[in-house]
This record gives C-alpha cells, structure tokens and sequence, in this order.
C-alpha cells in the first residue's frame, strides 16, 4: 500500500481566484426562499403540561399534609372559646373539656395515669379525689392552688396517705388549667362543677410571688372556696368610694 492513489493535494491558495466560491451569494439566495415569519401561536410541548400537573399534584399534597385539616385553631391549639367570649364565626366554640383532656394527656398522665387512677403508694388519685371535687375542708381553691404551685410532704387522699411531690404548673396560662380542671372534675364519674379561668387568674393573683409547693397543713388553715361562688357578681357591690366632698 501505499500513498500513491490519494491525489496530491494543492496548498490552499488565498490568491487562487479560480477555486473561490461565493460565499455571500449562496446564503442571499437561502435567505430569500425561508417562509416569511408569520403570526400564530406555537402548541404548549407536551413535557411542559406533564410538569405543569405534576407540579399541581404536587401542591395538593403538599397542602393535604400541611393545611392541618383546615381547623381555625390549629395554630392556636391552646384555644379556649368561653361561653360568651365566642364569636359569632365560631359554629362550635371548641369544648373546654376536649381542650382539657389533651392538656391532660401532656401533662398530667405520666403520674395520675389515664384512668385517673394514679399509682398506688406514689401518684394519689384523681377520681373521686376529695381535693378534685371538693371535700369536708377541700374548697375549689386549694385545687387551683395545688395546681398553681404543686404540692409536698404527707397528703391524705381518699383515706391513703402519700408523701411525695407534685410539680407546680403555673407556666399554664389560665384557660388551659381551667380546662384541665374542668375535664378532671367531670372525668371518670367524678361530676364537680367547672373551672372558669377567671376563678384560677382570681387566685393566681391572690398568691403572687409564691415560689414555694403547698403542704396540706398550710392548705388546711386556709377556708374552702367555691369557683361557683365567686364566679358569679359579688352579692353585695362594692360599696362606693367615701367621697369626703360629701
Ligand atoms: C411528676 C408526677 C406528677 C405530675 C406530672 C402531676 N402530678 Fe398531681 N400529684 C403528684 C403527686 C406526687 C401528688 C401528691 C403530692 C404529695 O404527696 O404531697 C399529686 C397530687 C395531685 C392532686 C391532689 C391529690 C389528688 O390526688 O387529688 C391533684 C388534684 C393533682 N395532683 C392533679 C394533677 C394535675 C391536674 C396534673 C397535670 C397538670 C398533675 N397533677 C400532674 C404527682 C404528679
């Protein structure tokens, strides 16, 4: 083999006019025969509108999972709609007693166990609790106050005596003890009237600056109060300002 057959190649020339071709001539008559641009509208790709459902699809589900069925309170789980306090958007003010059982769950459940009952020798009961629905010294108020500061040292509950330490919850606001004292007091067959959250904000004034748990001693010198009682306007208004003008 060899290299004769390949005819030799002449060196490229610039000044060789016989090989040059019209470059600019060639394109003028191409661009001459292209169709005229004209107007009217281009079909959508069809990989465009499969992302375009796909990206639908996918907020649906997006927002499926993440709308929190759509509940008014769900950013504000904690929502309580007293009887009067609801708005007239509100078709059903959320039920203290619903709100005061998942409160329950979260923070109380752990000792005095779901069924109320506590644990024997440790965690007193709550059903049928003289300091849950109200005993011979046991007023409404020493309940609020135990759950407002906790508890310690030898308590007698339902003839049993436990010697142990219940924590204080006053970091809860208001409303959520109420409920959960509201749902303590109607669970379990135990059928005490409700706690307002103006009765726990009524006592949690009267003992600002409390650090220190309750013993049942201290609680024992203390009169029994009904929420009920205090709930309701004072039977007696105040009496009106002496005016010394008079
Ligand atoms: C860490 C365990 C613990 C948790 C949590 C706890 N308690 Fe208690 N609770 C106790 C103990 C212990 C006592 C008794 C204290 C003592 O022996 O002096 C008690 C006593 C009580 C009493 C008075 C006695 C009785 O049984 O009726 C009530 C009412 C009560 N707790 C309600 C609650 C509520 C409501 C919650 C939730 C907000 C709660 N407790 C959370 C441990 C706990």
């Amino acid at each position: 083999m060899s290299a004769s057959n390949i005819p030799p190649q002449e060196p490229f020339n610039e000044s060789d006019q016989e090989n040059e071709v019209n470059v600019v001539g060639i394109h003028e008559s191409i661009l001459r025969e292209r169709e005229e641009p004209k107007d009217g509208y281009e079909p959508i790709p069809l990989w465009l509108i499969a992302v375009f459902f796909a990206l639908i699809f996918w907020a649906g589900i997006y927002l499926a999972m993440n709308s929190g069925g759509f509940q008014k309170d769900v950013f504000n789980p904690e929502m309580v709609a007293w009887a009067g306090g609801g708005s007239a958007v509100a078709a059903a003010p959320p039920d203290p007693k619903v709100i005061g059982k998942r409160l329950y769950t979260q923070n109380c459940v752990v000792c005095h166990q779901t069924t109320g009952l506590g644990v024997a020798g440790q965690f007193p009961p709550l059903v049928g609790s003289e300091w849950v629905v109200g005993g011979d010294w046991v007023g409404d108020n020493h309940l609020v106050k135990i759950l407002l500061h906790g508890l310690q040292g030898a308590v007698q509950v339902k003839g049993a005596t436990y010697n142990n330490a219940m924590p204080p919850w006053q970091q809860l606001k208001d409303d959520q003890i109420a409920a959960i004292l509201t749902y303590i007091r109607s669970e379990w067959g135990n059928a005490a009237s409700p706690i307002t959250p103006e009765y726990v904000k009524s006592v949690r004034d009267a003992a600002v600056g409390r650090t220190e748990p309750w013993s049942q001693k201290e609680l024992k010198a203390i009169p029994a109060e009904a929420a009920g009682a205090s709930a309701q306007p004072p039977a007696t208004p105040a009496a009106p300002p002496a005016n010394p003008a008079a």
